[in-house]
């Protein structure tokens, strides 16, 4: 059994496949904190452009061969999911896999690629251990929302590797790979509804006449501070709706036209959407 440090000390190499904005999210806090070095990171991009771009922002090898990023120990693959097989054509035939890091038995490949499953990964990468994650556009700001597959007979330090990759920009979340599409419908997806939300209210502010840009800021201020509220005083969301609603005031007003107009189904029905698009999408 590998002891607990050898798992979850990052190895000496990471390959970086795509370094889009969610790798660099992933990758930048591990490389500010000192637990990863810029030059145990081999990352390949798609475009002579993006590379030169990022060699000199990150201070980081970033190449368009993606074959050099395939001899690291461990693979954050992060391109589009619509760009994999492009990938797959141009590393055929694909290189055999590197020795495995410390107290592995195989390479690990941890893929966000949205809506690829566990088994896609297994057949187009044999040899690897693969993980598989959604995480969430607040991991851009490390409030991230992680939520991480993997096969049933993958061994716990694979896991603890995974985690130790992914947990500096939220939380980690384990979960079967039938609820990845729902924890995406709502976490992924969440974000824009939630946004839109708070764009809207906005909006009825501007209708009543405040300015647009105020409106937004407040808008945005009242929702973080609501969020707090929420998490401070381990409130249900429906404590913090009643806690407001006085009998007969003005957000009790508000309640019954959102009622009215089937908020609460149209949020129900979305995330079902975003679900049921996730399934489609695999
Ligand atoms: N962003 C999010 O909030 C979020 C949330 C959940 C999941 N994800 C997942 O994260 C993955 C990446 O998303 P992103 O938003 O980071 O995308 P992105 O910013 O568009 O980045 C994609 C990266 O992949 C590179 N790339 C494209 N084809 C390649 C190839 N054949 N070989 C090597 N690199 C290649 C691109 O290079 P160029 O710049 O040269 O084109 C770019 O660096 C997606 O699979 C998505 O499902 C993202």
């Amino acid at each position: 059994m590998p002891s607990r440090a050898e798992a979850t000390t990052l190895p000496s190499a990471v390959g970086v496949i795509g370094l889009g904005r969610m790798a660099q999210a992933l990758l930048l806090p591990l490389l500010e904190a000192g637990q990863l070095q810029p030059g145990a990171v081999c990352a390949s991009v798609a475009t002579e452009g993006s590379a030169e771009r990022l060699t000199q922002a990150l201070g980081l090898t970033v190449g368009t061969d993606p074959r050099p990023c395939m001899a690291a120990p461990m693979l954050l693959l992060a391109l589009k999911p619509q760009q994999l097989e492009g990938l797959l054509r141009a590393l055929a035939p694909l290189p055999s896999p590197p020795p495995p890091p410390p107290g592995l038995e195989r390479p690990l490949l941890v893929s966000v690629l949205a809506g690829v499953p566990l088994q896609r990964l297994h057949d187009a990468f044999p040899g690897w251990d693969v993980v598989r994650c959604v995480p969430n556009a607040p991991a851009l700001v490390r409030r991230g929302l992680i939520g991480v597959s993997v096969a049933e007979t993958l061994a716990p330090a694979a896991r603890q590797l995974a985690h130790a990759l992914l947990s500096p920009v939220g939380r980690v979340l384990d979960l079967p790979e039938s609820q990845l599409d729902a924890f995406l419908a709502l976490t992924s997806s969440g974000p824009a509804f939630v946004a839109l939300v708070i764009e809207a209210l906005a909006d009825g502010a501007v209708a009543a006449g405040l300015p647009r840009a105020q409106a937004l800021e407040l808008a945005q201020a009242m929702a973080a501070g609501s969020l707090e509220l929420l998490e401070r005083q381990q409130l249900h969301p429906a404590q913090l709706k009643d806690m407001v609603a006085s009998p007969g005031g003005t957000t009790m007003a508000g309640l019954r036209r959102l009622e009215a107009a089937g908020l609460r189904s149209a949020l129900i029905e979305a995330v079902l959407a975003a679900w049921e698009r996730s399934r489609a999408l695999a």
